[in-house]
């Protein structure tokens, strides 16, 4: 293929290199006419293992050359892959005047090009941007999206340090795109890189670089934060952490990735108390595992003003236990939600499979009797009855289908779980989705 690269600093050097290595024929561009001079004699504009043998076998095979002149590397390409820099502005927000810059300069090229010219963002940018630089584009250039051009968003994923490395076996690669040939075009350019490809919406593919950023982000400082904590302990937090990721089933997997309602339950409050105490006991600061109950009380009141913005006055609760097939209520989010809207004077019904208050036993029947005295009397055992009762109910943990099935329809549906089977209901509302 004929491609060409816009940007040559790290994402685009290493992708200019890359795909000259598995046979393409690459044209890199740049404002910077030093980095373009450096490629023009087969050297790399950036330090990173194995990018210096790589870019001066492409060079030497005539498969890499750079230029100043997007016009002729647009012209000369059937792909143009946007590699420029989306750097914070001073505000914090996204500048993404590069991009758009280059989605400019693509336009005016592609005035005089007639064949069918695939974009690709390769750069960070958040949900919105592939629609506005096919606007851009479009406005450019007089030609139709989708018809004489198309934006496939492809976001990279490599680390500085493993570049070469990562994009060849890169954790997986993500393309979204309305234009089914230009994905499958897209995907053909990565033939020979390792990993599963993956095409989803354009908005998933644009927002979920800065999910996977922020999680990593997250897991740097919860690891320095136990590594504090183990310190003070004498207790190898290396080996902790090591351990800490064997657990592929719950630690290092999909678990819990499942974004709805806060968590509760006998262990994950005290637990998690625990922890910030002792390392408050030892002085240590550890905002983000301080934060993570903040964030739990949040979601709580963020369900709460969703089900009091229905404006409805009769809450019917399909669950109560803190999570699906028990009967345990302690610190169950449901029952600190049910709490507050009694208090806020609203007519609350509850109607749980699982949960028979006079069978409670020992701590979880005295937390009950001390959160929710009368829970009794708002304990519905039929569901109809529930369900003729409330104008709102609410979906706290998964039920089966044949028991969602038996819902009305036309009530207000508040589902903290994600049911499959409700989400076409006329007045259904997820909760976070
Ligand atoms: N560096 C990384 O490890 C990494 C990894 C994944 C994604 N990203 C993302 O990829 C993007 C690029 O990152 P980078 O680190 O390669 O940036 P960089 O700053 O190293 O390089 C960007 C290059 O774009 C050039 N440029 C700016 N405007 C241009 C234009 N109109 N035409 C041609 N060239 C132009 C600049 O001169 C510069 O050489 C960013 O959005 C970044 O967040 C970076």
């Amino acid at each position: 293929m004929n491609i060409s690269v816009l940007g040559l600093g790290y994402v685009g050097c290493v992708s200019l290199g890359c795909l000259a290595k598995n046979g393409h024929n690459v044209i890199g561009v740049d404002v910077n006419e030093f980095k373009v001079g450096l490629i023009n004699k087969g050297t790399p504009t950036i330090v990173e293992k194995d990018i210096d043998k790589i870019i001066a076998e492409g060079f030497e095979k005539k498969r890499i050359r750079a230029t100043t002149d997007y016009y002729e590397a647009v012209i000369k390409s059937d792909i143009s892959l946007i590699c420029v820099g989306t750097p914070s502005s001073a505000n914090g927000h996204l500048n993404l005047g590069y991009i758009y810059k280059c989605a400019k300069q693509i336009g005016t090229a592609l005035k005089q090009k007639n064949s069918h010219h695939i974009v690709v963002i390769r750069s960070t940018v958040l949900p919105g941007t592939n629609k506005k630089v096919g606007e851009i584009i479009e406005e450019q250039s007089n030609k139709k999206l989708n018809t004489d051009f198309s934006v496939v968003s492809n976001p990279e994923f490599m680390r500085e340090g493993s570049a070469v490395s990562d994009y060849f076996n890169p954790p997986l690669t993500v393309i979204g795109s309305e234009n089914a040939d230009a994905l499958a075009v897209t995907e053909k350019m990565y033939e020979n890189t390792n990993g599963p490809i993956e095409r989803v919406d354009i908005s998933i593919a644009e927002i979920i670089k800065y999910i996977n950023n922020s999680f990593h982000a997250l897991k740097i400082v919860f690891a320095n934060e136990v590594g504090n904590i183990c310190k003070q302990l004498n207790i190898d937090s290396h080996e902790v952490m090591r351990i800490f990721g064997k657990d592929e089933k719950l630690n290092i997997s999909n678990a819990y990735f499942k974004p709805g309602f806060a968590y509760g339950g006998s262990c994950l409050p005290k637990d998690l108390k625990a922890l910030t105490t002792l390392a408050h006991d030892f002085y240590l600061e550890t905002p983000v595992l301080n934060a993570i109950e903040s964030s739990n009380d949040y979601h709580k009141k963020n369900a709460l003003n969703i089900i009091l913005n229905t404006g409805k006055d009769r809450i019917g609760f399909m669950g109560i236990s803190f999570k699906t097939g028990t009967d345990d209520l302690r610190y169950s989010p449901a029952v600190d939600l049910v709490e507050k809207l009694i208090g806020k004077g609203k007519d609350v019904k509850i109607f749980d499979d699982n949960v028979n208050i006079s069978k409670l036993v020992g701590v979880n029947k005295s937390y009950i009797e001390e959160k929710l005295p009368h829970i009794s009397s708002i304990m519905e055992e039929n569901f109809r009855k529930l369900n003729e009762f409330a104008d709102v109910i609410v979906i706290p943990n998964t039920l089966d289908d044949s028991v969602l099935a038996q819902i009305d329809k036309n009530k207000i549906i508040i589902d903290f779980v994600k049911m499959a089977s409700l989400q076409n209901y006329p007045n259904y509302i997820g909760l976070s989705w």
